[in-house]
């Protein structure tokens, strides 16, 4: 046996010296070197202290997928972001990048940014009505019974809550109604894009017809800021169609003064939270209005921009791409209106190749805008990509949004592995954290880190992907300079936390 093992041994290795020429583990280094210097975060140096705090997270990271990748069946991120979500707080590496200083926000819904539990919370407010129908839920607060007829008659939540026995049960019933999250696993695997995008649609109508009301708004905005700030956001620009809001009384208000309720709130939680760097408003239009309502909204936007030009910071449709209109339909209106208005259009959120959706991008592209949503579909695209990189477009990526809205079932397919790997302007978002209960912007981090980048990307990735999200932000060269100056400090107190902290010390570092 023995002369057996040592023959083959000794076999095996004429052949490995053989058969691999002198400069192949060379040119092999050399080829992997090129590619970890070409991606995101590749030409990130790393003092002394960020080196050590590479080697905790990476340590951590290699500990928790290479359990994986012997036992795939256990391999989170190849399921569905529902049936893991509850367990991602055990994780090591989540814990260090909820705490990681994450820049801003740049693709985020107005409507679908709050957590369901606090919206929940907001349902405890004084004359509040519900009415129910069918699967959907009707909101409105009056110090009457609401006059406007409803399937089902109207009753005031308060009273609908203390007659249910269980108020708790009630609540996590109303709960449902404000996110597409279900604990128990209901399935949602394999769900197709339109369903998924009406069930999407029943929580938004549910969500806007809570906070339409005055008084909510404001302590929605208020809370929705403080979870932001909570996971190391500094700064945000969200999408709104500024709909209108109403009072008890009746009055209705116009866009201009959402607008001004969300400069108000900002201003006031910058009071509190000095750090906090603000807000800007990407004003939006459903993509399946007529053009002449796409008119008017750029109208507004044009309006309000010349009013509050530091809160306004462009222009974008939304909706359901597949079932609106393509963006060729308003390429007269928008290559007009570009010039004077930033455009940051949502484009190729589609599995569809060759479709209009698709080539969206190609509008996007010609159309100027600063950033594109999503561009799902780029990388089935060449020349595009080509054209992306020569104008320095940002990709605003939401990997979890793309899971929940059926785009992408194992994200290790997702299409960002490509553009990190290309090194192109990527910053990662969340777009509706609120419709599916996750976090700001922790969770969409950690996904894209564990299940989407290489398991060798680091910390000078998650570093990079921070700054890209500051660099790619509409704000001036003051306002940039001091939201990096904010970034800088946090981001010292957070790699001195990671190497001193002794819950993440315990591992051992070389
Ligand atoms: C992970 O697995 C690789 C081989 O697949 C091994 O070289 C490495 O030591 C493992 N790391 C840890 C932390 O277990
Ligand atoms: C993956 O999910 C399982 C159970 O669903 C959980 O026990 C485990 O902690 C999760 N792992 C990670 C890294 O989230
Ligand atoms: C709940 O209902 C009971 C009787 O059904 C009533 O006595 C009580 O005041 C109600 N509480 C509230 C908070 O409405
Ligand atoms: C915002 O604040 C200004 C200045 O205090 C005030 O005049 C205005 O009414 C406020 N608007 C809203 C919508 O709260
Ligand atoms: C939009 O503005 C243009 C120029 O200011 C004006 O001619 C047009 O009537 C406006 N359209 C709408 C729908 O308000
Ligand atoms: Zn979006």
């Amino acid at each position: 046996m023995q002369t057996l093992a040592c023959t083959t041994l000794c076999l095996l290795a004429t052949i490995t010296a053989r058969t691999i020429p002198d400069d192949y583990h060379n040119e092999r280094r050399a080829l992997l070197d090129e590619e970890t210097l070409t991606a995101v975060g590749g030409k990130q140096k790393l003092n002394d202290e960020e080196t050590l705090a590479n080697e905790i997270l990476m340590k951590w990271k290699t500990d928790e997928l290479n359990a994986s990748y012997l036992n795939p069946q256990h391999f989170n991120f190849s399921k569905h972001y529902f049936s893991y979500k509850k367990d991602i707080e055990k994780s090591k590496v989540y814990q260090i990048i909820r705490s990681m200083p994450k820049g801003s926000v740049l693709h985020v819904h107005s409507s679908l940014m709050l957590h369901p539990d606090i919206l929940v919370k907001l349902t405890y407010e004084e004359y509040l009505y519900a009415c129910y129908t069918n699967d959907n839920i009707k909101l409105q607060f009056s110090k009457a019974v609401p006059e406007r007829p409803c399937g089902n008659k109207w009753a005031l939540v308060s009273d609908l809550r203390n007659s249910s026995g269980d108020p708790d049960v009630f609540d996590a019933h109303l709960r449902d109604y404000f996110t597409l999250y279900r604990a128990d696993g209901e399935d949602y695997d394999f769900v197709d894009i339109n369903t998924v995008w009406e069930r999407f649609n029943k929580v938004y109508y549910a969500i806007k017809s809570l906070i339409s009301y005055r008084p909510v708004r404001e302590k929605y905005w208020y809370e929705t800021l403080k979870q932001f700030y909570n996971d190391n956001v500094m700064y945000i620009e969200i999408r709104t169609g500024l709909h209108s809001l109403y009072e008890l009384d009746g009055t209705k208000h116009n866009k201009r003064y959402l607008a001004e309720l969300y400069k108000n709130g900002t201003d006031k939680f910058i009071e509190e939270h000095p750090d906090f760097i603000g807000v800007k408003l990407i004003l939006t239009r459903h993509r399946a209005q007529s053009i002449d309502h796409i008119v008017d909204a750029i109208n507004t936007t044009r309006e309000l921009k010349a009013e509050m030009p530091d809160l306004i910071a462009g222009f974008d449709l939304v909706g359901q791409e597949d079932l609106g209109r393509p963006l060729s339909d308003f390429i007269p209106i928008l290559s007009e209106a570009k010039d004077e208005i930033n455009l940051y259009l949502h484009a190729g959120e589609t599995a569809w190749l060759g479709t209009s959706t698709d080539e969206n991008l190609v509008d996007a592209i010609l159309l100027g805008s600063k950033r594109i949503g999503h561009g799902y579909a780029l990388t089935k695209h060449p020349s595009l990509m080509s054209a992306l990189i020569k104008k320095n477009i940002a990709l605003e990526v939401n990997v979890i949004s793309n899971v929940v809205l059926s785009l992408v079932h194992d994200v290790r397919n997702h299409p960002l592995a490509t553009y990190l790997a290309l090194g192109l302007p990527v910053v990662l978002s969340s777009d509706d954290p609120g419709a599916w209960s996750a976090e700001p912007l922790s969770h969409d981090f950690f996904v894209a880190f564990m299940g989407v980048a290489s398991k060798r990307a680091d910390l000078r990735m998650l570093k990079q992907l921070a700054i890209n999200s500051i660099v790619y932000s509409s704000l001036d060269e003051d306002r940039k300079s001091r939201l990096f100056s904010v970034f800088n400090e946090r981001w010292d107190k957070f790699i001195k936390n990671v190497i001193c902290n002794k819950f993440y010390r315990d591992v051992e570092v070389s």
